[in-house]
C-alpha cells in the first residue's frame, strides 16, 4: 500500500503485480455472471457510436456475486480509504464492472473522466489472463496528456494498474485472446440537475 501511495505521488500511476495470488484469481473468475452486456460509453450515448469506440462486453459487480468479490471490494475499499487519508480527494464511492474481450476486441484511446462520469477521479484496472504471451497483444497503453506513450502493459493475471482518471488517457489494443479485467472507478460527490448524484 506504501509503494502504491508513493508512486501515485510522485507518477500519477502504478502497476502492483502479484495484488492477488492466482487463487485468489481463480476464484474471481469463477465468480462471473454469463449474461454479458454491450458495454456502453458514458451513460447516454448510442450503442452504434460505442461500437467504434469499444466492444467489449460488460457486468457490473456487486457484492452478492460472491465471496470473491466481496474481498475484491473489500480490498478497493482500504485503497479509497489510505488515498483519501494521503491526498485529501473525498473519494466517496467505487464502482466497477467485469470485462470480456473477445478475439479483435478493443477500447480506443480515452479518458474515464468523460461525459456522464466526471466524478471518476481514481481508476483501477484489475487482470484475470493466465499465461499471457505477446502474440496475446491486447495491452493497455497509457499516455500522458501531451500523448507521450508512458507504459504498454500486458493484461498479466494479478496485476492492478491504479491511475488518477484525469491525467490519463489509455487503450486497450484489440486483442487476440478472450482477456478478462475487472475496470473501476472511486467517484467523488457531485450535483447534477439539482440532485446529488450518487446513482451508479
Ligand atoms: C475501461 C478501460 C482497460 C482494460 O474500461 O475504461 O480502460 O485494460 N479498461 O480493461
Ligand atoms: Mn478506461
Amino acid at each position: 500500500m506504501n509503494q502504491l501511495i508513493d508512486a501515485l505521488f510522485t507518477q500519477g500511476y502504478y502497476v502492483w503485480d502479484d495484488f492477488l495470488t492466482p487463487d485468489k484469481v481463480a476464484e474471481l473468475r469463477d465468480c462471473i455472471p454469463e449474461d454479458w452486456k454491450k458495454a456502453r460509453i458514458g451513460r447516454n450515448d448510442e450503442v452504434a457510436r460505442e461500437a467504434t469506440i469499444r466492444s467489449d462486453k460488460i457486468q457490473w459487480l456487486k457484492p452478492n456475486m460472491g465471496e470473491p468479490v466481496a474481498e475484491f471490494l473489500d480490498k478497493m475499499e482500504q485503497i479509497r480509504l489510505e488515498a483519501n487519508r494521503h491526498f485529501f480527494l473525498g473519494l466517496f464511492e467505487y464502482e466497477a464492472h467485469f470485462a470480456k474481450y473477445e478475439k479483435g476486441d478493443f477500447y480506443q484511446k480515452h479518458l474515464d473522466c468523460f461525459q456522464g462520469n466526471e466524478n471518476r477521479r481514481l481508476t483501477t484496472v484489475f487482470y484475470m489472463n493466465e499465461e499471457w504471451s505477446e502474440e496475446d497483444a491486447g495491452e493497455l497503453v497509457v499516455y500522458d496528456l501531451d500523448d507521450n506513450e508512458l507504459a504498454k502493459l500486458p493484461p498479466k493475471s494479478g496485476r492492478l494498474f491504479v491511475f488518477f482518471s484525469e491525467m490519463f488517457p489509455h487503450e486497450v489494443l484489440p486483442t487476440n485472446s478472450e482477456r478478462f479485467s475487472i475496470a473501476g472507478w472511486f467517484r467523488v460527490n457531485g450535483v447534477k440537475d439539482n440532485q446529488l448524484d450518487i446513482a451508479h
